[in-house]
């Protein structure tokens, strides 16, 4: 477990995270901006997301995915890290969402920068990166407050419902 603050947490998923992680699923601006959510969502949807990454964790033997917890242990959000550039490159995307309920209260932006030292020193991360949808003012003003630089790279992502959406990429040298 890794202390954020005195009651935010970051740690590994767990398969009864499924209910918490579907009732904030029923937020659409969650799926709305992300890439691979969907929406609507089912438990279905939670278990798989939840089995995958187990079964991934355990084959790598490296934690890809972090619930983001509050004082009580109750899942608030999830980050994660890409490796999509292989798991030693030394750069990765990475990912968050936030229960709305939680929203606007400062908690992504202390676990981002509380992120970045762990991918430093756990993964040996000089960089990271994460594409933000054109219309996703807060998230580029939460990577900003933490340091990211817009790059001006862009990429056209397709949705799951087969939308296409502009991307603005991210950058911070650890
Ligand atoms: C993006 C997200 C993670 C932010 O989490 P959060 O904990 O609410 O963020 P914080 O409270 O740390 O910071 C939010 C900042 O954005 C600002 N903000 C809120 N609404 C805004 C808007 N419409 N435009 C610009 N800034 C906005 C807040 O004022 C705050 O900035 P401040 O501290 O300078 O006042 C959360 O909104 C979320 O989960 N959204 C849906 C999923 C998502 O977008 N994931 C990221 C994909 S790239």
């Amino acid at each position: 477990m890794i202390p954020v603050t005195d009651s935010i947490f970051l740690t590994k998923l767990e398969l009864s995270d499924a209910e918490t992680i579907n009732a904030h699923m029923r937020d659409k601006e969650i799926s709305d901006n992300t890439l691979v959510i969907p929406f609507p969502y089912t438990i279905q949807d939670a278990n798989t997301f939840l089995e995958d990454t187990a079964i991934k964790e355990e084959e790598t033997g490296v934690q890809k995915n972090f619930a983001i917890r509050d004082g009580y242990g109750v899942l608030m959000g999830i980050i994660g890290i890409h490796f999509n550039f292989g798991l030693d490159a030394g750069k990765s995307e990475f990912g968050y969402w936030l229960g709305k309920k939680h929203w606007n209260k400062g908690v992504m932006t202390t676990v981002i920068n509380k992120f970045c030292e762990v991918a430093k020193e756990k993964y040996k991360m000089k960089t990271l990166e994460a594409y933000v949808f054109y219309f996703n003012d807060t998230s580029m003003h939460v990577l900003q407050k933490c340091g990211f630089a817009c790059t001006n790279d862009t990429i056209t992502h397709t949705k799951r419902d087969d939308t296409k959406v502009l991307g603005i990429g991210f950058s911070k040298l650890l």
